[in-house]
């Protein structure tokens, strides 16, 4: 099979790493890639963004499969672009994408579907938003941009000073520019989170095993939220009865919802949950893999990732069971020093090649912000590596991770020391 993976992030790399693996796999390459790509896939010079260039690319190289990576080429219609040429797509169609590019879209769907969600309500004006504000008594609320705002759209305001701020911002300051037309106020959970993550043919689901992601940039989850410092999997908080409740209360009711809005949804269903003591919500769902959740979860997969992405794009899971190993994997990110805000960029990257071998076929450095500058790799974005490490047991894995990390050298390095700790 020849496969093309869009993005450059990595989760990418992660994906391309374990297909790289496939005994059906003739050739992998990945649309734009990165330099840890490139050792297992061949990178192809076009933007995940670039719809038209992408599909004909696609046609010309007789490629089988596309697995798309990064929202916003599903949300802008890649998979509907390639399927029209007769290409199989892993990853939704537009109509599918609404359930991550419009927050309204997904939020009014899960009412209708009966999935548990917290409360909410839409303006597009501020001063009836700001209005809405009081009914919450000056406790923490929610405020959504309804669209795509590169993970920056949710602001959990700890009263309505800040929420006040969040709607001003987004509604009158245009923050988010048309995916700020509309925000959502919504009730403010408590609880821990966990990422929950189905492959879907259309008829059926797959689910992975959990995961845990840690969004702030400090240690204790303190100061602003990032694309992700780290993750494990599994989530020890997500039981065998989380698990049942999770498909009988999230997934068939989304199922049977995406069936009666007649989308035909192949690709990956990604639902953040919020549990509680007896509570379960979804915050968000998601039309692409976590990152770095799928750091995380790939490394424990046995059985082969290229025939059931293949089944799913064809709307066609056969019924082979999915072996996962019972080993937790951890990864945690090295981040550049400054983000998620400003940053430099283009520090020398070494080690990374050392960490891996010291990690004796248990540890995989992941890129996604780094480039080759004369031959060297350096850092070139704000989440650089993700450095995964498993073991038979997750303190193992934690120790790891953490020796490879300290192997890695680069100036501004920055990682958080706490990943996992929850689960110890
Ligand atoms: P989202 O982009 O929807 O995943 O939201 C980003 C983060 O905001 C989530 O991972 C949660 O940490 C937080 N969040 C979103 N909605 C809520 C809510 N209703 N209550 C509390 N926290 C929330
Ligand atoms: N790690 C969070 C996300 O992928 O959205």
């Amino acid at each position: 099979m020849r496969v093309l993976i869009v993005g450059s992030g990595g989760r990418e790399h992660a994906l391309a790493w374990k297909l790289a693996g496939s005994p059906q796999l003739e050739k992998l390459f990945c649309a734009p890639g990165n330099p840890g790509i490139a050792r297992v896939a061949e990178n192809i010079a076009i933007e995940a963004e670039d719809l038209k260039c992408l599909t004909d690319w696609a046609v010309r190289e007789k490629i089988d499969l596309v697995v798309v990576g990064p929202e916003m080429p599903l949300v802008l219609g890649l998979a509907d672009s390639l399927r029209a040429k007769g290409i199989k797509v892993f990853g939704p169609g537009k109509d599918g994408a609404l359930l991550e590019g419009s927050k309204v879209w997904a939020k009014r769907n899960m009412k209708k579907w009966g999935i548990p969600t917290a409360e909410f309500a839409v303006f597009d004006n501020f001063s009836e938003a700001r209005h809405h504000l009081s009914r919450f008594y000056g406790g923490p609320v929610v405020i959504k941009a309804d669209g795509l705002a590169a993970g920056k759209g949710v602001i959990v305001a700890s009263g309505p000073a800040e929420a006040e701020q969040a709607l001003y911002d987004i509604l009158i300051g245009r923050a988010f520019g048309p995916a700020g037309d509309r925000v959502i106020i919504e009730q403010c959970l408590s609880g821990e989170e966990v990422s929950v993550l189905a492959l879907c043919d259309g008829k059926e689901l797959v689910m992975l095993p959990s995961a845990q992601d840690h969004k702030a940039i400090g240690e204790n989850d303190r100061g602003p939220n990032t694309g992700g410092m780290g993750a494990y999997s599994p989530a020890p908080i997500y039981s065998e009865a989380l698990a049942l409740k999770t498909r009988q209360d999230v997934f068939l009711p989304l199922l049977n919802g995406l069936r009666e809005a007649k989308i035909d949804f192949r690709g990956v269903i990604y639902a953040g949950l919020m549990v509680s003591a007896e509570q379960l919500n979804v915050l968000e769902f998601n039309v692409r893999f976590g990152d770095p959740e799928t750091q995380a979860i790939l490394p424990r997969l046995k059985s082969d990732l290229l025939p059931l992405l293949v089944a799913a794009a064809a709307g066609d899971f056969n019924q082979s069971a999915v072996e996962w190993l019972a080993d937790p994997a951890v990864c945690v990110v090295m981040a550049s020093m400054g983000y998620p805000g400003p940053y430099e960029k283009g520090f020398a990257i070494s080690g990374i090649a050392e960490a891996e071998a010291a990690g004796g076929g248990s540890v995989a450095v992941f890129q996604a912000g780094t480039a080759l500058t004369n031959n060297q790799v350096v850092t070139a974005g704000g989440r650089v590596l993700g450095v995964t490490a498993w073991d038979k047991e997750l303190p193992g894995a934690v120790a790891k991770a953490y020796q490879a990390v300290e192997a890695i050298k680069y100036e501004g390095a920055y990682y958080r020391r706490d990943i996992a700790y929850r689960a110890l």
